[in-house]
């Protein structure tokens, strides 16, 4: 059957089989089907959508277009965690080591920043010499030796999305449900491990702009997930203000070793009490989730987390002496703060705007390929819905010039205002089956 039949049944509403997805991605994949008419059936899945089986089939097929990582000599429950992206979420910097420490293996392939959002691998790159780039048996042997490695994804992981997503980027095909979760999870599962822990974020600073839109989503991961045999989870994260205070990368890392110190922000804290025991019950440590979130509390306070994110920065390659000696990270040499002009209550009505600043600083990517600078970045000293008083300190912005600073601080206040009477807090967290 040839490819224009795909399309134009998909065109009509029709469902696609098995075969003809496969056969779509194969082709696709081998230089065989052209960009115009894969274009063309992107568009048609965009309008008219597609069923769970459909996305399920789609899934495995662009999982199946590389290498599966073969993690089976890792003894236990691997557990893997994904975020959809956000503003200063540093999540995976505390629970990743918070897991281990509570003799999770977890075995994890991050991703770039890109936009406004951050992304882990550049956060780890912040720290001195550390390493995003093992190769699949470092990789391995350190999660056994450690309980914990975070890499890049290889070369050879999913080929059929890196081509799929570089086309639905330039054809109006990004925002789609089923693109996107196929895409996320075609990832997932060629990484190979045994449960997924999602964070599905919406919000002014995420990707999905409502939470139903996000919950959508994240039902379909969590049915692909469980198709596949894959113990699935998915917790549901309000990203209307960046979480903490910290927005760029080496200064992300600062707030996430405070908070392995014991030291998280409020908000950071509740995300970690609604994920970690997710994370933790995932791995089988234990069923409950009132004794998971004991044994991260038990974790964080002897030590054994913060060891944990030692020994990952040792065995890849980093300086471990950032820990206890911040100034070891890139320094900005200019500083600038920003004051409030009246008194009233912060409101935060543009969170990727402030993402945004750290992409005026240089600290965010417009392309996938530009480098970056991992030492700028902004400070909120104010939460949204905090009190302030005129001439108060509301953000530090940490920059490599004066014009970047001012850039970046006018963008700033354009994505926040100070009202008189005190806005509703965000809803932060919850686990989708609560
Ligand atoms: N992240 C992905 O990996 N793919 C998408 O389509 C969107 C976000």
């Amino acid at each position: 059957m040839s490819f224009i039949h795909t399309i134009e049944k998909k065109r009509d509403g029709g469902k696609l089989t098995g075969k003809e997805i496969r056969d779509f991605i194969t082709g696709y994949v081998s230089g065989g089907i052209p960009d115009y008419q894969v274009s063309a059936l992107l568009m048609a899945v965009y309008l008219n959508g597609c069923d769970n089986e459909e996305i399920f089939e789609l899934t495995m097929a662009m999982a199946e277009s590389g290498d599966i990582m073969d993690l089976k000599s890792i003894p236990g429950i691997k557990v893997d965690k994904h975020s959809t992206g956000g503003v200063g979420d540093k999540v995976t910097l505390i629970a990743a080591p918070v897991a281990a420490a509570c003799g999770v293996p977890v075995a994890k392939m991050s991703g770039r920043g890109l936009g406004f959002t951050g992304g882990t691998l550049d956060k780890l790159e912040a720290i001195p010499g550390f390493s995003v780039s093992l190769t699949e048996d470092e990789f391995i042997s350190q999660v056994k030796n450690t309980g914990l490695a975070i890499i890049g994804q290889t070369k050879t992981l999913a080929p059929a999305d890196k081509l799929l997503y570089a086309l639905r980027d330039v054809t109006g095909t990004v925002e789609s449900i089923p693109l996107i979760a196929s895409s996320i999870m075609s990832k997932k599962i060629a990484a190979g491990s045994d449960a997924i822990v999602l964070e599905v974020t919406h919000g002014t600073g995420a990707f999905m702009k409502d939470e139903e839109k996000a919950c959508a989503l994240a039902k379909i991961m969590l049915d692909i997930g469980r198709r596949a045999g894959l113990k699935m989870k998915a917790v549901i994260t309000d990203m209307n203000e960046p979480l903490g205070h910290a927005i760029g990368n080496s200064i992300e890392v600062i707030e996430a070793i405070e908070a392995l110190k014991g030291n998280a922000p409020p908000d950071v804290y509740e995300v970690m009490e609604v994920i970690l025991p997710e994370i933790i019950t995932a791995g089988g440590v234990t069923d409950s989730r009132e004794k998971a979130w004991e044994l991260a509390c038990e974790a964080v306070s002897s030590g054994k987390a913060l060891e944990s994110f030692r020994n990952m920065i040792e065995a890849q390659h980093g300086d471990p002496d950032v820990i206890d000696d911040y100034s070891l990270f890139p320094q900005s040499p200019v500083k600038l703060e920003v004051y409030a002009v009246r008194s009233g209550y912060l409101c935060v009505s543009d969170c990727a705007g402030i993402g945004e600043c750290v992409k005026l600083l240089g600290g965010g990517r417009v392309t996938k390929e530009q480098k970056i600078d991992l030492s700028v970045g902004l400070e909120m000293k104010i939460k949204h819905s905090g009190r302030v008083m005129k001439g108060d300190c509301l953000a530090e912005i940490y920059a490599r010039s004066d014009h970047e600073a001012e850039s970046a601080k006018n963008r700033f206040l354009e994505s926040v205002n100070i009202a008189d009477d005190e806005p509703a807090g965000n809803r932060l967290i919850y686990s989708l089956d609560d």
